[in-house]
């Protein structure tokens, strides 16, 4: 059984109660973690309080820098641990898992370069003044986390903040929080001073909404659905908290006729397969021009009929989705699609020998959805692609521009000039062009548009979010 880890050492949990850690594998319950009230959000923002005022707030950027960098060794240390933690927790099959340990001691990395060179400015002013800017860390921030990358997204939002020199209060997923327990406590066991990292567990509805409500936050990390993006930001408002909202998307891969199709198809296929189509930045769209129309969908159903899904520990191309109310909606949706008759081209395989109670949802790849349907505008969050056809430029232009989402988009088309065209004309926060990356680039600025959220994550970009700028005025003369 889990506590909460606050203040550097397990804190049970005041309501004395447990939720339920299910392996989305079999759909057995294997632990449970403590289930988090407004008490113990408020004795962890105390504890992250007295670590900015006091030992953490202290240590000069290239202190906090050599601690990321010890934190970020640490956790490739523990890569099989840490991966078969979050493989049994989330379903990821166990590739996936690696990759996200990875890519999380990869962003400590990047962080702890980039702690000591976040910079202010000097700026020329009236005669008689000198006038300079200060980045400021804001203080304590809270980090509300999803579940379908707990690793990856606890890296990127509590990795700069911390660069930036916060102390952090995170609340996981319920579904996923056992590998972000254990890495809390890494980061204890390299230095960090107590209370600069807590995790308090517990339910969005209990636990993050005393940690959007408390006072004493004063940042906001969210990234989850559009409906509870949009409560946080109305709760935030109530103490003038600042919140950097990650919501998710639609997001199209646009495929011309001139593209190099082989190039084009593993990747298609990996932006929906990866981690069964439960991320954000999935490519869940797939706009073709007419001429090569039937060529890509025969192509794209190729490689759908060979994917096997099965338990995580199979390692296959998905493993299952990560609760079965999850199951329920993406099934919900294909439902719909059976319904008004659209047209499955393509769909991969359950193994033999999966465990039954599994959440498993095979990939499926759906032909000639019209733009206006729902498969076309909602988020799906499965291994599901919506394929449709368009007749130029513009065309293109107005089918990925047509949801009220802009996370990511992508280019396939060997036309320089088209390529740099379409790219200003995409809504989106990000624009891949012959590639794409799904949840991959830590270097590189992430955030959406419209309802995909506000602000930008990963990268130097996201130190920005995290600090204040404060302005001092010298008169001299
Ligand atoms: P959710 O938005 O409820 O969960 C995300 C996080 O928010 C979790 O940590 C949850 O505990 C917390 N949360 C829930 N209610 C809260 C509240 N009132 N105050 C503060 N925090 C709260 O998402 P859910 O229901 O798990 O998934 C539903 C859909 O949301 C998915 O099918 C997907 O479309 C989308 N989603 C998008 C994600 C992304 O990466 N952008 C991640 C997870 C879900
Ligand atoms: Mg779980």
């Amino acid at each position: 059984m889990q506590q909460h880890f606050i203040d550097n050492r397990w804190v049970a949990p005041a309501s004395g109660q447990y939720i339920p850690v299910i392996d989305p594998s079999d759909g057995q319950q294997f632990d449970a973690v403590a289930q988090g009230n407004a008490h113990d959000v408020d004795v962890a923002v105390g504890a992250a309080r007295a670590a900015f005022d006091g030992a953490w707030g202290r240590m000069t950027a290239t202190e906090r820098g050599r601690l990321l960098q010890k934190l970020s060794q640490k956790l490739l240390d523990h890569t099989e641990e840490l991966a078969q933690l979050e493989s049994c927790d989330c379903g990821k099959p166990l590739k996936q898992a690696r990759a996200d340990v990875q890519a999380i001691a990869r962003y400590f990395e990047f962080y702890a370069g980039a702690a000591d060179k976040l910079m202010g400015e000097t700026i020329p002013y009236q005669s008689g003044y000198t006038v300079l800017t200060l980045r400021e860390p804001q203080g304590v921030t809270g980090h509300i986390i999803p579940w379908n990358y707990p690793l990856q997204i606890f890296g990127r939002s509590v990795g700069a903040s911390l660069a930036a020199g916060n102390a952090c209060v995170v609340k996981p997923a319920e579904d996923a929080c056992l590998s972000l327990l254990r890495v809390a406590e890494l980061t204890a066991e390299v230095g960090f001073p107590s209370g600069t990292i807590n995790v308090v567990t517990g339910f969005g509805h209990e636990a993050g909404d005393a940690l959007t409500r408390h006072p004493g936050i004063n940042h906001i990390s969210f990234t989850g659905s559009p409906n509870i993006g949009k409560r946080v930001v109305q709760t935030a408002a109530e103490h003038h908290t600042p919140v950097t909202l990650e919501l998710g998307g639609k997001s199209p891969q646009v495929v011309f006729a001139d593209a190099d199709f082989d190039a084009m198809v593993p990747v298609v296929v990996n932006a929906i397969v990866q981690n069964a189509g439960q991320t954000c930045s999935a490519g869940s769209r797939v706009l073709v021009e007419r001429s090569a129309y039937e060529e890509v969908i025969a192509r794209l159903a190729q490689a759908f009929n060979q994917l096997r899904v099965g338990p995580a520990t199979m390692d296959m191309d998905c493993g299952p989705l990560i609760r079965h109310s999850q199951l329920q909606r993406v099934a919900a949706f294909l439902d719909e699609a059976r319904r008004d008759g659209l047209t499955v081209a393509g769909a991969g395989q359950l193994v033999q020998g999966a465990p039954e109670g599994g959440f498993y949802q095979v990939p499926t790849l759906l032909r000639d959805v019209p733009p206006s349907h729902r498969l076309a505008q909602e988020e799906v969050f499965g291994p599901v692609i919506a394929i449709m056809p368009f007749d130029d430029e513009a065309h293109a232009v107005k089918l990925a521009n047509g949801t009220e989402f802009g996370l990511v988009a992508s280019l396939w088309t060997r036309d320089g000039a088209r390529q740099l065209r379409l790219a200003r004309q995409l809504r989106a926060g990000q624009v891949f062009i012959n590639n794409y990356g799904a949840g991959g680039g830590i270097e590189l600025p992430f955030g959406g548009v419209k309802a995909s959220g506000h602000g930008r994550e990963k990268g130097f970009e996201a130190l920005y979010g995290f600090t204040v700028l404060k302005t001092i005025s010298i008169k001299h003369d």
